[in-house]
């Protein structure tokens, strides 16, 4: 009985240690120690022993069955910690990697020289007025002094959404809807997109932006117009830059300017930049004309006012030295990644 006993306790110990798994430890301790385990059924055959042997025969499988227990619960502990470790190592975060790039967008060009005109005017008091794209002709053309069969409307002819809905040729429209609402004084600039029916090449585009200005009050004079287009001139482009104001025609102003400025690449001298003149346009400009003010309620006979359009692509292109309009609207990544 004796020897059967330390058979199992051998064959146990044996098994035990070479257990790889819990699902192998826990076998092992159903076929050890379970009730129909060996163990189990050793101490089943006690019953044959004789009074005398049966108190030491006991307490040889009460150690033995400990025994087992006890390496049951130890080899549960090295396996539970080996799986720990593998866990950890399956885990290890490499912090020697290199990290992965993130790709951050940035702003479109005209959307950082736009942003840049707006701060300028916002600095010297003017406020920003949004306005639809798709615009009354009343508005595009009409109410500032473009009448159906005027010539004016040739040189921006547009896209028809009907007869009297056009897409807006010019942001100048925004004039009119301003002073519709607003009384004097008014200071406010409108950017936005405007639309006409050009044909795309290295200077023209169907669609491009504009940045309108109006400034209407009692006693607003030329000197006012020329003193704030100069200083946004000097913001813009330096202190050392020459302003020229150039006789012009607009319908909705009188009198109408245009706006030079000294070439920011030569200085003035002449060169490819500005075709060898030395000046360089860069809007339009005027008193507004008495017409409209009527127009929209405003008795000009109290107040005056100037108006100022700036073509954005083109302040865009002297900037950052660009010579084709189309490179602002084909989005390729490989030209917009370098501003
Ligand atoms: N809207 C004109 C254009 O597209 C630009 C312009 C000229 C706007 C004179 C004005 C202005 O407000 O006073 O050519």
């Amino acid at each position: 009985m004796k020897e059967k006993l330390e058979e199992i306790r051998k064959s146990a110990l044996e098994v035990l240690e070479k257990a790889a798994d819990m699902n192998a430890l826990e076998e092992a301790r159903i076929k050890f120690l379970g009730k129909k385990g060996e163990m189990t059924a050793a101490m089943k055959e006690m019953r044959n022993l004789s009074a005398e042997e049966r108190p030491a025969i006991g307490a040889l499988a009460n150690e033995i069955r400990a025994n087992i227990e006890s390496h049951i619960e130890g080899k549960k502990a090295e396996l539970a910690q080996k799986l720990e470790e593998m866990k950890l190592k399956a885990e290890v975060i490499d912090v020697t990697m290199p990290g992965r790039k993130q790709n951050i967008g940035k702003l479109h060009p005209l959307t950082k020289v736009m942003n840049n005109i707006k701060d300028t005017f916002i600095g010297m008091g003017f406020e920003i007025a949004d306005g639809p794209e798709v615009e009354l002709d009343y508005y595009n053309f009409e109410a500032l002094n473009i009448p159906k069969n005027h010539p004016a409307r040739d040189t921006q002819d547009t896209f028809y959404v009907t007869d009297n809905i056009v897409l807006r040729t010019q942001t100048s429209g925004m004039q009119v809807r301003v002073m519709e609402k607003q009384k004097p004084p008014i200071r406010i600039i409108a950017p936005g997109k405007v639309y006409r029916s050009d044909a795309v090449d290295a200077t023209h585009s169907p669609v491009f932006h504009q940045i309108e200005g109006l400034v209407v009050d009692k006693g607003v004079t030329m000197a006012d117009l020329k003193g704030t287009l100069e200083m946004f001139i000097h913001r813009l482009y330096g202190d050392e830059t020459k302003v020229r104001f150039r006789p012009h025609h607009f319908p909705f102003t009188e009198p109408s300017a245009e706006l030079d400025i000294s070439c920011f690449r030569c200085g003035g001298k002449g060169c490819p930049m500005c075709k060898g003149e030395g000046w360089i346009e860069i809007l339009g400009c005027g008193m507004v004309h008495p017409k409209v003010l009527a127009n929209c309620g405003i008795d000009p006979e109290v107040y005056s006012g100037f108006a100022f359009g700036i073509g954005l692509e083109r302040i865009a292109m002297g900037r950052y030295d660009i010579n084709d309009l189309r490179l602002f609207f084909e989005n390729d990544l490989r030209f917009l990644d370098q501003f």
